[in-house]
C-alpha cells in the first residue's frame, strides 16, 4: 500500500490534473492520472489497485457518466467523486443518484478536494469494516482459551508478530486451534478492519484451485459462465489464510510462490495483471520438512512462508488447559441455547486430563456439547463418561487414595490420608496408554484439590505444606481449573 491511498484523477485538462495531483500528493496520497474515460478504464482493466477516483463529468469520447456506470459495475466498492464544471452541476447531482459518492466544483478549492477525498476514503473503509464485521459475526468471537505456558507464549508471539506485515506459518495437529490463532493474529494486526479471507486448500479440487485463488474470466474454462473474482483480490489490504497448505499440488505451489513474491497475478483466462496488497498466513497439520524430503512440498515456498513460524501444541501437552476450555465451552454452548449448563465434577476433570484427545480442542468441544445434552443439567460425574473416553483415559473413576502411593514419598511433608491395598492394582493404572506425564498431572490435580479443601481453601498454608511458593501453587491450581477464593 502506498501511503494513505491511491487515487486516480481523470480529467482532460492538464491544469486540473496538475493541481489535483499537487494537493493530493502533498497530503500523502499516491496519484495516477488519465486524460480520457477510455484511458481510465484501461488502467482499471490493467488491474491498477485504487482507493478513490476523481472523475470529470465532461470528457471527450466516453464521458464521465458512462465511465461512472462502468465503474459501478466492475468495481462497486471503489468510491467516485465527480468533478463538475459550470453548467454540469445538475449532471453531478444526477451522478450521485447513479452511485457517485460526491462531487466537487471547478474552480477547485484545496479544502473541498481534501474534504471529499477524506470523506470518500473513510466511507469506503467503513464499508469494508462493515463487511469484515458481517463476515465475522457468523462466527463466535475469537479468543484462545488456555493458561498453560505453551498457550501463554503462543498468545504473546501472536501479539508480537500481528502488527508487523510478516507472513506466518502455523503448524499443529488437527483441531488444535490453528485457524483461531490465524483469526486472532489478523484481529490484532493493522489490517484488522480489512477482510480475513480463508481458503481451505485441501477442500478445493485441484483443477479449481487456481480459479478460486486468482479468479477467472467468463469462458475461461467449461462451466465458467461468468467472471469471478478470486480470493487474492477479496483479501486486498487484508489477510489471506491459506489453510491446509500442505495439501496443495506442486503446480499450484509454484504459482503461489510467484504470486507471494510479486503480489501480482492474472485471472485464469485473462491477460491483465492484477496487483494486490495481501498478507499471507498459512497453516498445516503436515510435517512440511518431511513433505519436502518426499518431494511433495517446495522447499523455497516453505522458507518463504516460514518467515515467522508458530506452533500450536496438541492438547495432551497442555492438559492444564482442559478444565479452562471445558468451562469456556459450557459457557458458550449453554448461552447459545439448546443445552443446559452442567458442572463437570473434579473427578471427571481428572479423568479427562488423562485422555489423549487425538482430535484436540475440536474433539473436546464436541465432547462437551455431547455431555451437556446427555446430562440435562445434572453434574457430570466420572460414571457418566462414555466408554470411548474412559477406555483410553489412564485415570478412571478411582477414588483419591488409589493413586496415592505414586506420590507419597517418605520426604513428603503431607501424609496422604489412606494408602491403597498393596496387593491390588488400582484400576487407575489399568486402562489406556502409558503416559507418565499425564498421569502425574492428573494425580497432582486431584491431590491438590483435596488438600486445598482440607486446608479450608488457604493457598498460603497449602503452599507451605507442599513446599511450593504461593504464586506457583496458585498458577498450578488455576491451570487445573481448581477454584481458588
Ligand atoms: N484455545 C482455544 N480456545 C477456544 N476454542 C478453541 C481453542 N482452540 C481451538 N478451539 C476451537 O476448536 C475448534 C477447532 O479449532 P480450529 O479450527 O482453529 O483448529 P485447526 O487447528 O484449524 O484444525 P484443523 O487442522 O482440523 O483445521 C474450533 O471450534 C475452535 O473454536
Ligand atoms: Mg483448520
Amino acid at each position: 500500500m502506498s501511503g494513505k491511498g491511491r487515487i486516480l484523477v481523470v480529467d482532460d485538462e492538464s491544469g486540473i490534473r496538475f493541481s489535483l495531483k499537487g494537493i493530493l500528493e502533498d497530503e500523502g496520497f499516491a496519484v495516477v492520472e488519465a486524460d480520457t474515460g477510455e484511458g481510465a478504464l484501461e488502467l482499471l482493466d490493467a488491474g491498477e489497485a485504487l482507493d478513490l477516483v476523481f472523475l470529470d463529468i465532461w470528457l471527450p469520447g466516453l464521458d464521465g457518466l458512462e465511465v461512472l456506470s462502468r465503474l459501478r459495475e466492475d468495481r462497486p466498492e471503489l468510491p467516485v467523486v465527480m468533478i463538475s464544471g459550470h453548467g454540469t452541476i445538475e449532471t453531478a447531482v444526477a451522478a450521485i443518484k447513479h452511485g457517485a459518492f460526491d462531487f466537487i466544483e471547478k474552480p477547485l478549492s484545496l479544502e473541498k478536494v481534501l474534504l471529499a477525498a477524506h470523506k470518500a476514503l473513510e466511507f469506503s473503509l467503513l464499508k469494508q469494516e462493515n463487511m469484515a464485521l458481517r463476515h465475522s459475526l457468523g462466527e463466535a468471537e475469537v479468543h484462545l482459551t488456555g493458561a498453560s505456558p505453551a498457550m501463554n507464549s503462543l498468545r504473546e508471539m501472536i501479539g508480537q508478530v500481528a502488527p508487523t506485515d510478516a507472513w506466518v506459518l502455523i503448524t499443529g495437529e488437527n483441531g488444535t486451534g490453528k485457524e483461531i490463532a490465524a483469526r486472532l493474529l489478523h484481529g490484532q494486526s493493522l489490517r484488522a478492519a480489512m477482510p480475513f479471507v480463508a481458503v481451505n486448500c485441501a477442500a478445493i479440487p485441484e483443477e479449481l484451485i487456481e480459479s478460486e485463488l486468482f479468479g477467472h474470466e467468463k469462458g475461461a474454462f467449461t462451466g465458467a459462465d461468468k467472471a469471478q473474482i478470486g480470493k487474492f483480490e477479496l483479501a486486498h489490504r487484508g489477510t489471506l489464510f491459506l489453510d491446509e497448505i500442505g495439501d496443495m499440488s506442486l503446480k499450484t505451489q509454484a504459482k503461489i510462490l510467484r504470486i507471494l513474491q510479486e503480489q501480482r497475478f492474472e485471472h485464469v483466462g485473462g491477460r491483465k495483471t492484477i496487483t494486490v496488497d495481501v498478507r499471507v498466513l498459512a497453516a498445516t497439520n503436515k510435517d512440511l520438512p518431511a513433505e519436502i524430503r518426499c518431494g511433495n512440498f517446495r522447499e523455497d515456498l516453505y522458507y518463504r512462508l516460514k518467515v515467522f513460524p508458530l506452533t500450536v501444541p496438541p492438547l495432551r501437552e497442555r492438559i492444564g488447559d482442559i478444565p479452562l476450555l471445558i468451562d469456556d465451552f459450557v459457557e458458550t454452548l449453554s448461552r447459545r441455547g439448546g443445552c443446559k449448563r452442567a458442572v463437570f465434577s473434579p473427578e471427571t476433570l481428572a479423568v479427562l486430563t488423562t485422555y489423549p484427545w487425538p482430535g484436540n480442542v475440536r474433539e473436546l468441544k464436541n465432547f462437551v456439547e455431547r455431555m451437556l445434552i446427555l446430562a440435562g443439567g445434572r453434574e457430570i460425574t466420572p460414571d457418566r463418561l462414555p466408554p470411548d473416553i474412559t477406555s483410553q483415559a489412564t485415570v478412571t473413576a478411582a477414588p483419591m487414595q488409589a493413586a496415592a502411593p505414586a506420590a507419597a514419598s517418605s520426604s513428603a511433608p503431607l501424609a496422604v490420608s489412606a494408602a491403597a491395598d498393596d496387593d491390588e492394582i488400582p484400576d487407575t493404572f489399568q486402562a489406556g496408554p502409558l503416559d507418565l506425564k499425564a498421569a502425574r498431572a492428573a494425580f497432582e490435580a486431584r491431590f491438590l484439590e483435596a488438600k486445598l479443601r482440607e486446608f479450608g481453601g488457604n493457598v498460603s498454608k497449602l503452599a507451605e505444606a507442599v513446599g511450593l511458593d504461593r504464586s506457583s501453587l496458585y498458577r498450578k491450581l488455576k491451570g487445573y481449573g481448581i477454584q481458588v477464593e
